[in-house]
């Protein structure tokens, strides 16, 4: 196992800073000790601990029902896994859209309890006010734009945003007041390629990219997808690294079939 001393952590200074250096930026979303030790092993700059969990660990349909108290109960395992790579953790849904206190309140719970280093949140200038008290806090923030999955009522779907011009100016009207407000990064999710690169030209902080090109400061994509876990989920940004559902399905089927004709314990693996 390798040792990491403190100062081999990564920081939001030292993610900021890559992107003057024009190194890119890596993150992953994790969700449990297990996986985010791996990750972190493989030198990830950046664990998500995304309320894509509500999908990938709970199952469900939207990101909407995850609350605070499980969102802190799965950052807890990765944070106690991170021995390089910075944690961040969405806050869930209603946990910051009521007033500036309710999500201030709520952003210092999380960082409080779950150990974590910044706290996401989606969405631009609505929400302005209260990104800015949130830093002010103490709390570092990263921004997200674009396909914000929070709001898929409002949208009606997942499909690629900012298409047209006024949407577009919006984007980035709203990822440079983020900029001036502190965010130490920004996730544009799925957004057409130039206009993430136009982003990316107009803000001093990193931007991470999922389904938006190649011009980001960096990369970001849900763990379970990039595995090739997530059976079915094959949308035009992903690449799938691994085919990780055959490798599971395969060896517990070959568990179940040791069990059945009783080859499983043999005798060197009993007491
Ligand atoms: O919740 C999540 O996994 C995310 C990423 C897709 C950026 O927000």
């Amino acid at each position: 196992m390798s040792v990491h001393t403190q100062s081999s952590r990564m920081t939001t200074s030292k993610i900021r800073q890559m992107k003057v250096n024009g190194e890119k930026i890596t993150m992953l979303t994790s969700y449990d000790f297990t996986l985010a030790s791996l990750v972190d092993e493989a030198g990830i700059d950046m664990m998500l601990v995304g309320d894509s969990a509500s999908n990938v660990v709970c199952g469900n349909q939207y990101t909407l029902p995850i609350t605070v108290d499980e969102m802190i109960f799965l950052t807890k395992g990765v944070v106690r896994a991170a021995q390089h790579a910075l944690v961040v953790c969405d806050m869930p849904f209603g946990s910051y859209q009521v007033n500036e206190e309710d999500g201030v309140r709520n952003a210092i719970r999380i960082l409080k309890e779950s150990g974590c280093d910044a706290v996401k949140l989606e969405g631009g200038e609505e929400i302005l006010p209260t990104i800015r008290h949130i830093i002010q806090a103490g709390v570092p923030v990263c921004g997200h734009l674009g396909l914000t999955p929070q709001s898929v009522n409002q949208f009606g779907g997942y499909g690629l945003r900012a298409k047209e011009e006024a949407e577009a100016a919006k984007l980035l009207h709203d990822a440079k007041l983020l900029d001036e407000a502190g965010c130490f990064c920004i996730v544009l999710e799925k957004i057409p390629a130039d206009l993430a690169k136009r982003v990316t030209e107009a803000v001093s902080c990193p931007t991470i990219g999922i389904g938006a090109g190649n011009a980001t400061d960096g990369q970001v994509l849900v763990l379970h997808d990039m595995l090739g876990l997530n059976q079915g989920f094959k949308p035009k940004f992903l690449r799938q690294f691994a085919h990780l559902a055959d490798e599971v399905k395969n060896a517990v089927g070959e568990y179940a079939k040791a069990v059945k004709e009783s080859s499983f314990p043999s005798e060197e693996e009993s007491y």
